[in-house]
């Protein structure tokens, strides 16, 4: 049995209460508070009727639990809050635009029949206190081809024009992105453009659009996506397309068909627990993301926090840059505020917590020799030469992955990496951000006790410094 002190909950990673987390939700800096919403089922940590969750920090790293800002409440969303995001008008109010989720009674199919998909809009003055909902647009409003799931808005604004991007399955189950653009104050929208990419499968979730440095960036959660070999493992993936300087509005079909294709897809993270991520703007302007460290319908478990009554976290946030073709994502540098005791590691031993950052550097950049971290016996994180690929490879040994087998990714030659391991979840940052892989991983399962930390093994031609984490998310007593 665990020690009786032990438990898998996270100390920096947002996690819910009690329950179940999902998608983060309405990610925004407003008003000198960074506000981080999330699909919340508080209920179960099995998941089940979906609220909006709050946490605010003042720094990105330290976050207090706020309680439930948005319910299940009103005919146009009585079957869940489902996700959104936020826009803060020029008037400096918040507005929050999230998808009302309808089961109607009956014998329906729920994709083509039965359900009701509606954007729902809520203001705030203080991100605190919220409007009566208004109920924006509803099934009838959307293209006749498409089926009952169009959801996820996103907001943007392009000279007097606002735009609002969805995720949408046609009725013949072809994934899609709807554009809705208004012209008034976001209150009345007009059906844009629909777009299906070639090969992304049945349904696009959770969308994104966003400029990071001299590209503007779709980003999207494509669900039928045929697994492949180094890319594209979990059952469904997130990722972005770099568009240059096209755009979703300006751009014909063609050119839009050109850029999003499955090739120029590339995923956010390589690991077993990554989805629906969402970015906003940071005070200082950094484009930040912010994922859920989970996978819907996967075939792996968490049965260790499920028996503590909770499942699932949030990702820590990481600041995007984008060079070379690809974006970098990196944790923001205020992680740092929540180092504790420094130790220099050396090549085998025991790292003395299960909660920490570990930062591991290549000494010698000339050297082309396998990376092979070991950590207590059942994960190995590898980054080898197979033929003329490198390929980075993330293996569970036994049954500390509750069902988790092997990641692998095509990478470049091993540098460096900062790993990030709270409790029962690990962040594989690779190269400086070049990739990142992140899962949970439950060291032992348990059945030993835990806080003397982990046993590890690394190459001799590395150095490794680790820092003892601090507690960054706090959970007000009700
Ligand atoms: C993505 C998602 C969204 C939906 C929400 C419901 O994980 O399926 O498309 O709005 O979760 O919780």
């Amino acid at each position: 049995m665990a020690d009786k002190k032990h438990t898998w909950r996270t100390a920096y990673h947002i996690l819910p209460p009690k329950g179940w987390l999902n998608d983060p939700n309405g990610s925004t800096y407003y008003k000198g508070e960074y506000h981080i919403w999330f699909q919340y089922s508080p209920e179960t940590p099995l998941g089940g009727q979906k609220y909006w969750g709050h946490y605010t920090s003042k720094d990105m790293v330290h976050f207090t639990y706020q309680g439930i800002s948005l319910s299940p409440d009103q005919p146009f969303d009585k079957d869940g809050v489902y996700s959104g995001t936020a826009w803060t008008a020029s008037d400096g109010s918040l507005e929050l635009y999230y998808t009302g989720n309808v089961k109607h009674p009956g014998d329906f199919d729920y994709i083509n029949e039965g359900r009701g998909h509606n954007v729902v809009r809520v203001t705030s003055k203080d991100g605190f206190h919220f409007s009566e909902k208004e109920l924006l647009l509803e099934n009838k409003d959307y293209p006749e081809d498409l089926s009952c799931h169009v959801r996820d808005p996103k907001i943007w604004q392009e000279g007097e024009i606002y735009y609002m991007l969805l995720g949408a399955r046609r009725r013949d189950s072809v994934g899609g992105l709807l554009l809705m653009k208004s012209e008034d104050d976001r209150r009345t929208w007009q059906i844009e453009r629909e777009f299906f990419p070639d090969g992304f499968g049945f349904m696009l979730e959770c969308p994104d659009y966003f400029t990071l440095g001299d590209q503007n960036v779709v980003a999207f959660c494509p669900q039928g996506v045929e697994n492949q070999e180094n890319r594209l493992q979990n059952i469904y993936q997130s990722g972005y397309v770099l568009l240059g300087d096209r755009s979703l509005s300006g751009s014909s079909d063609e050119e839009l068909g050109q850029a999003i294709t499955l090739d120029q897809f590339t995923e956010w993270d390589m690991g077993f627990d990554f989805y629906a991520p969402q970015t906003f703007v940071a005070a200082d302007g950094r484009q930040i993301l912010v994922g859920w460290a989970g996978v819907p319908d996967c075939s792996y478990g968490n049965a260790p926090s499920i028996e503590e009554g909770w499942q699932h976290s949030m990702t820590v946030l990481r600041e995007l840059e984008v060079r070379d073709g690809i974006i970098r994502q990196n944790p923001v540098r205020e992680l740092d505020l929540l180092r504790g005791v420094r130790r220099e590691l050396g090549s085998v031993g025991m790292i003395p917590s299960t909660c920490f950052d570990l930062v591991i550097e290549r000494e010698s950049q000339e050297s082309h020799q396998d990376f092979c971290l070991n950590l207590n016996q059942d994960l190995t994180f590898t980054v080898r030469k197979e033929g003329v690929e490198t390929v980075a490879s993330l293996t569970f040994i036994n049954n500390s992955g509750d069902g988790r087998d092997v990641r692998r990714s095509l990478c470049q030659e091993f540098r460096n990496a900062r790993i990030l391991m709270d409790h029962c979840i690990l962040e594989i940052y690779l190269n400086n951000g070049e990739q990142v892989f992140t899962t949970r991983y439950y060291p032992d399962q348990g059945q030993v006790d835990l806080q003397g930390g982990l046993l590890f093994e690394l190459p001799a031609d590395c150095s490794a410094v680790m820092y003892e984490m601090e507690t960054g998310i706090l959970i007000p007593e009700e």
